[in-house]
């Protein structure tokens, strides 16, 4: 679409700016920050892209658990890699926000005060090594299903901070899948632990995908304005889909008796969710809200230093300060 308001938006009314905005969205070009769009748009996109945001800050914290025991100087590297990438994703997204005119610190202040969301997946506790194998191939894995389609999203920056983001999920995936492998073929121990570690993060991965697409509340809308462009079921299906093979070649179960390839349909059957969960971490009670948070917002504190100097140094060389 066009770049900065142009002389004819400028005397056009607001029917005729949503016209050109629909007609742009219809085209599947791309919407830019300075082009005119509706509020609601607007809005919806600064919660999906804050959300996004915080939970890949967020979710540094389970893996960053295990980096000091990493069993191995080669897993440990790889593992500082992968939470060091979580961070930049971070910054791209809060960047992505920003283009909308929403500030980076008036996103944080509402995620540290509770206002806003993460991902309720890392409410969950990473208990052994295993964890940091299912993770990145479970839930890295759920992530870049759900990210892929973003590439194509109608907001412009939010779709090009996604296809770098895609690339970077995709080796966190196949770091988990390979070290999932490892401890699967290595002594029994070691199985039974990969084996429990899938256990307990496969479901929650399913509820990454969010409700089910009755109960998804900003879905249809969000579909329109091609933000989103399959609904949550279609994923969560997709994913299922690829995991339940990938299960098997790691010689590990997926804890789902109803789990079944469903000839007719061409796509594996799975059992009933239990959303009961999914509600309850969300309001705040999954086993590691209050840490997270608290632990978020000490981090926050203890930089501040960082961003009190960097200012000044922008300040003394005359640069615009943030
Ligand atoms: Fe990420
Ligand atoms: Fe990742």
């Amino acid at each position: 679409m066009t770049t900065g308001t142009s002389a004819a938006e400028a005397t056009m009314d607001a029917s005729a700016l949503e016209a050109v905005f629909d007609a742009a969205v219809a085209a599947d070009e791309r919407i830019e920050p300075r082009d005119w769009m509706p509020d609601a748009y607007r809005a919806t996109l600064v919660r999906q892209i804050a959300q996004h945001a915080h939970s890949e800050i967020i979710g540094m914290q389970p893996e960053a658990n295990w980096i000091t025991r990493a069993p191995s100087l080669r897993r440990k590297a790889i593992l500082m890699a992968k939470v060091q990438d979580e961070a930049g994703h971070g910054l791209y997204l809060y960047s992505a926000a920003e283009t909308l005119g929403t500030s980076r610190d008036e996103l944080l202040d509402k995620l540290h005060a509770g206002r806003q969301k993460y991902s309720s997946i890392f409410n969950y506790p990473t208990l052994t090594w295993a964890d940091v194998g299912a993770i990145g191939w479970l839930v890295d894995g759920a992530a870049i299903t759900n990210q892929v389609p973003l590439c194509r999203c109608s907001y412009g920056p939010y779709a090009r901070a996604m296809v770098r983001i895609c690339k970077e999920e995709s080796f966190h995936q196949r770091q988990g899948y390979e070290a999932l492998l490892a401890l699967s073929q290595g002594t029994p121990e070691q199985h039974a632990m990969a084996q429990d570690a899938v256990d307990r993060w496969w479901w929650p991965s399913l509820m990454m995908f969010g409700p089910p697409d009755d109960e998804s509340s900003h879905s249809a809308q969000s579909m329109a304005w091609k933000i989103k462009r399959h609904s949550n079921d279609e994923l969560r299906q997709r994913f299922v889909d690829i995991a339940a093979p990938q299960a098997e070649a790691l010689g590990l179960t997926l804890p789902d008796p109803d789990l079944r390839w469903n000839e007719e349909r061409g796509h594996y059957d799975f059992g009933a969710i239990d959303w009961t969960e999914f509600w309850e971490v969300l309001k705040g009670n999954g086993p590691c809200n209050e840490q997270r948070l608290s632990k978020r917002r000490q981090a926050h504190e203890d930089g501040a230093w960082v961003r009190e100097a960097a200012a000044a140094y922008a300040g003394k060389h005359g640069e615009a300060q943030r």
